[in-house]
């Protein structure tokens, strides 16, 4: 078998599939109005508002991970490492179309665009379900800090937002087939074991580990700083009929 190198440390892969496995299940719960909901209503004795709830603080923990990760994780993971200048991603985007470009160690200038703007949204729309309600039951934990008219704002971008996200990830999973197809550049595979073949990592660049106990602090303190979020919220994510 040909020689593999690490590219993408472990904490990095579980955020990864994590947040992918999180939307789904976001998408799943938050619809609460869709038809599939009677059905999974009816069969599960689940409170499913409560777990898009849940899974809706798991993905801001997530987005803070990564997002101290990218300062301070290992070398593919830093946003000093992977985030380009405007004449580096231009000049990349010229050689797009071409079949055998070189294939990048990290993340390519244009995926590195394409992961800031799917952060971004995913944290907007983190972010604005805090303030959401659906004005019968559901309202999120910050909802009573910001008066109606706000609240109402963040609960449209909610909606609004998602089919972005929607759409994001369409064009996420469409450019990985078109380098899979077009490119013959296989990324799914390495964003699975974290590595790459030697032939496109010289060693000089492989990363030498996953830096699984800073990954593991930095993941307690996350875990800490959304449980004060959650705490301190100003009412109880339930609205009451009493
Ligand atoms: C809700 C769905 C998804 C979201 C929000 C999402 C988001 C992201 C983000 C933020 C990154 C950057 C990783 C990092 O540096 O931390 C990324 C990379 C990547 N994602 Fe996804 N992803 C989704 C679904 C998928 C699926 C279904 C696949 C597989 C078919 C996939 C394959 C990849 C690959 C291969 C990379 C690395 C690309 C590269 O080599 O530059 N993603 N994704
Ligand atoms: C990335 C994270 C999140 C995603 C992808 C997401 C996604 C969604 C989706 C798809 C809906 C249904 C919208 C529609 O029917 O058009 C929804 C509704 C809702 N979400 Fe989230 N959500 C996220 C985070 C949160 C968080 C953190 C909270 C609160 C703690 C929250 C609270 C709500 C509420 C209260 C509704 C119901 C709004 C209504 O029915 O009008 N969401 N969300």
């Amino acid at each position: 078998m040909s020689e593999k190198r690490l590219v993408w440390d472990l904490p990095l892969r579980a955020f990864h599939w994590l947040l992918f496995l999180s939307i789904v299940g976001l998408w799943v719960t938050g619809k609460s109005d869709a038809d599939y909901m009677d059905w999974l209503t009816k069969h599960f004795d689940i409170t499913w508002m409560e777990w898009h709830f849940r899974i809706g603080y798991f993905v801001i923990g997530l987005l803070l991970f990564r997002i101290i990760w990218g300062f301070i994780g290992p070398k593919h993971a830093r946003f000093v490492n992977f985030v380009p200048g405007p004449v580096k991603f231009f000049s990349y985007l010229g050689g797009v179309f071409k079949r055998d470009s070189k294939p990048a160690i990290g993340h390519n200038p244009m995926g590195a665009v394409m992961v800031l703007v799917l952060l971004a949204s995913v944290g907007l729309q983190a972010f604005t379900g805090l303030f959401t309600s659906d004005d019968i039951v559901w309202a999120g934990p910050y909802n009573s800090a910001v008066n109606s008219a706000l609240a109402d704002k963040m609960g449209a971008i909610h909606h609004e937002n998602y089919e972005i996200l929607l759409v994001l990830v369409g064009v996420h999973i469409a450019a990985i087939l078109y380098y899979a197809i077009w490119k013959r550049q296989r990324l799914v595979p390495a964003m699975v074991t974290g590595k790459k073949p030697a032939e496109e990592v010289p060693a000089s660049e492989a990363i030498p580990g996953s830096q699984l106990l800073k990954a593991l602090i930095v993941a307690l303190l996350c875990v800490g700083a959304v449980t004060v979020l959650v705490k301190k919220a100003p009412a109880p994510p339930v609205a009451s009929f009493d």
